[in-house]
């Protein structure tokens, strides 16, 4: 899906009718505009064969996206691949479907980068837990980031797959 795909409105209202967005009074409109603006966001959504609509959605941007965190109060990132959002709707977690989206965007950011960077706020266990799973570990802390007293955490992975890197 392009940002320009008509499709990308209702899937903000979607994604910020979820709790972690809504904590983070990041409203549809807000993201709308986010993610139809930057050419170099890719959206990819899952949605199984026998469902009517999509389950889960990634958006990230394969090119270097340091400036980009420094904006967001990190300021000695490097280089960078960066996922700006990974949503699985409710009623479709703990399914795979999120490790599926986050190892697409990998495998795409790979060709061109040695890192995979992204946020998420503090008290998100669940996330947090997830990504570290998935071999992200934590490389910084944004404070009074988005909101005034949220705390985002930068993890970070290595692309390249060699076990020096790990
Ligand atoms: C965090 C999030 C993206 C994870 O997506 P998900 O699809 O639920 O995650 P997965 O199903 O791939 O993995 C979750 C767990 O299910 C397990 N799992 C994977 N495939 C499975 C399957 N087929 N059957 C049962 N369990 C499975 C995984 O092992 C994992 O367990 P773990 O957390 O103990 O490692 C999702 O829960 C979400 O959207 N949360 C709300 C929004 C949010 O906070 N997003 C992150 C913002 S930074």
């Amino acid at each position: 899906m392009s940002p320009s795909d008509p499709r990308l409105a209702s899937f903000c209202n979607q994604i910020a009718a979820m709790e972690t967005w809504k904590r983070l009074k990041v409203d549809g409109s807000i993201l709308f505009q986010r993610n139809s603006t930057d050419p170099d966001r890719e959206i990819w959504y899952w949605q199984s064969g026998e469902m009517t609509a999509a389950q889960g959605v990634i958006i990230f941007r394969r090119k270097d996206s340091s400036e980009y965190l420094k904006k967001l109060g990190f300021a000695e990132s490097g280089p960078t691949s960066y996922v700006h959002l990974l949503a699985v709707f409710p009623g479709s977690q703990n399914r795979g479907i999120g490790a599926k989206l986050l190892a697409h965007a990998e495998e795409a950011a790979s060709h061109g980068s040695s890192v995979m960077s992204l946020c998420v706020s503090e008290w998100n266990e669940n996330a947090r837990r997830f990504y570290e799973n998935y071999a992200y570990r934590p490389a910084g802390r944004s404070e009074n980031c988005i909101i005034q007293g949220n705390t985002e955490i930068l993890m970070r992975k290595p692309l390249s797959g060699s076990e020096a890197d790990k």
